[in-house]
């Protein structure tokens, strides 16, 4: 499996340079793409529905302007955006997951969503790395936060995979802010219902793989293994990302290529330039509908203090978000971020990079709308030509 990984990079090198070229030069539909695109406007009612209805309307749904009113004003909500439950005229619904009780350390995340709203008021609508106003292309709301009860897995589970099988079917793109990792888990299940099994990206310095933790099934140490047993994801169209610290033994690393993961550690991480690692998971995704798991242990723990299990020795905050804007022209279905403790916090610096990491998460569905639209404006002007001829 390494090996596989190791030649997508290798071979992936020199496409990225490539691809980095394709990005900057608009290049012309043809008829392929445009059937390419009218299938995926059906299949992907994500961003079709709302495409479908008027490609250049106002998003329905928008932050309130940080220059009419300041940013430290307000009710806190993610990003400041509007606070609604119901899912019409929405493309991305941005949730809390106040579930802590899966944690096998340090625990105190159900505070997370609470802290990530606060830090978040301090983002502006437009990304300049990626090149898109996310809040100008996508209408997305603060759905609140989802159902969970507090020390019971089982029925937080079921709580919440309630509340966002109901978003999955109305359509929208999740992005949900945990919460210890085991919610992940009553996300996949949720959107996997509506979507199929999904390829999972995952930042984590931990491969969350177990099979139980003191003899228990379900915590923030096994959901990966589970959504696989599950049938939830597709592992070789997945890949983890950031593995590092001491384990248990020589065997854990192998249990998650194993499942049939591709993995890359943080060693194999230093030597790679984000475009190479957006190229080779671009590459192992293909077309599948894809979920972002960001647990923030995958930063330093200099750079995110606040979390239940940190590892030393792992990347910058720069470093991350270089490697996340690179993710793009993949067809997400739904993020997450998760494991920020406030508790450990100091000066939001957890709450901050985990509000960046959710808006690096927005400009990448942004950026995947705007270019299906552009494609789409193309193929309506190649259809209008033929029929003029
Ligand atoms: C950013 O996107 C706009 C269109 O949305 C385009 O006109 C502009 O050239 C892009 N800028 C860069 C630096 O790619």
């Amino acid at each position: 499996m390494m090996t596989t990984l190791r030649s997508h990079i290798v071979g992936f090198t020199l496409v990225a340079a490539l691809l980095s070229v394709c990005h900057i030069a608009a290049a012309a539909v043809s008829g392929d793409q445009c059937k390419a695109q009218e299938t995926q406007a059906v299949a992907i009612n994500a961003y079709g529905r709302r495409l479908s209805i008027d490609d250049e309307s106002t998003p329905f749904y928008q932050p309130t302007d940080s220059l009419a009113s300041p940013r430290f004003s307000g009710v806190r909500t993610y990003a400041r955006l509007p606070h609604v439950t119901s899912m019409e005229g929405v493309d991305v619904a941005v949730f809390g997951i106040p579930f802590d009780t899966g944690a096998s350390f340090k625990i105190g995340q159900r505070y997370g969503p609470e802290s990530v709203r606060s830090a978040s008021h301090l983002l502006r609508p437009y990304n300049p790395d990626v090149n898109v106003t996310v809040f100008g292309a996508l209408s997305c709301v603060d759905f609140g936060d989802v159902s969970v009860v507090p020390g019971y897995i089982q029925a937080s589970y079921a709580a919440m995979e309630k509340d966002i099988t109901e978003l999955a079917e109305a359509g929208v793109v999740t992005l949900g802010f945990g919460g210890d990792h085991s919610v992940t888990l009553g996300e996949l299940r949720a959107l996997a219902k509506v979507h199929g099994p999904m390829s999972l990206v995952h930042f984590d310095s931990h491969s969350d793989v177990w099979d139980s933790y003191f003899g228990k099934k379900y915590n923030h140490g096994t959901p990966f293994r589970r959504a696989v047993e599950e049938g939830l994801l597709l592992p070789s169209k997945s890949i983890q990302i950031g593995m590092r610290g001491p384990l248990y033994s020589a065997t854990d690393r192998k249990d998650a290529t194993d499942l049939g993961f591709n993995v890359l550690t943080t060693s194999d991480l230093a030597s790679l330039k984000p475009l190479v690692l957006g190229a080779a998971v671009r590459r192992i995704v293909g077309a599948s509908p894809a979920f972002l798991s960001f647990d923030v242990d995958f930063f330093d723990p200099a750079y995110a203090p606040g979390t239940g299990t940190p590892e030393v020795g792992g990347p910058s905050t720069q470093v991350g978000l270089g490697y996340l804007r690179a993710l793009r022209d993949i067809n997400w279905v739904g993020g997450d971020v998760v494991e920020v403790l406030p508790a450990l916090d100091h000066g939001q610096i957890t709450a901050h990079a985990a509000a960046q990491v959710g808006f690096e998460f927005l400009s990448l569905v942004a950026a995947r709308a705007e270019a299906l639209r552009t494609v789409r404006a193309e193929c309506d002007a190649l259809r209008k030509d033929k029929e003029e001829l």
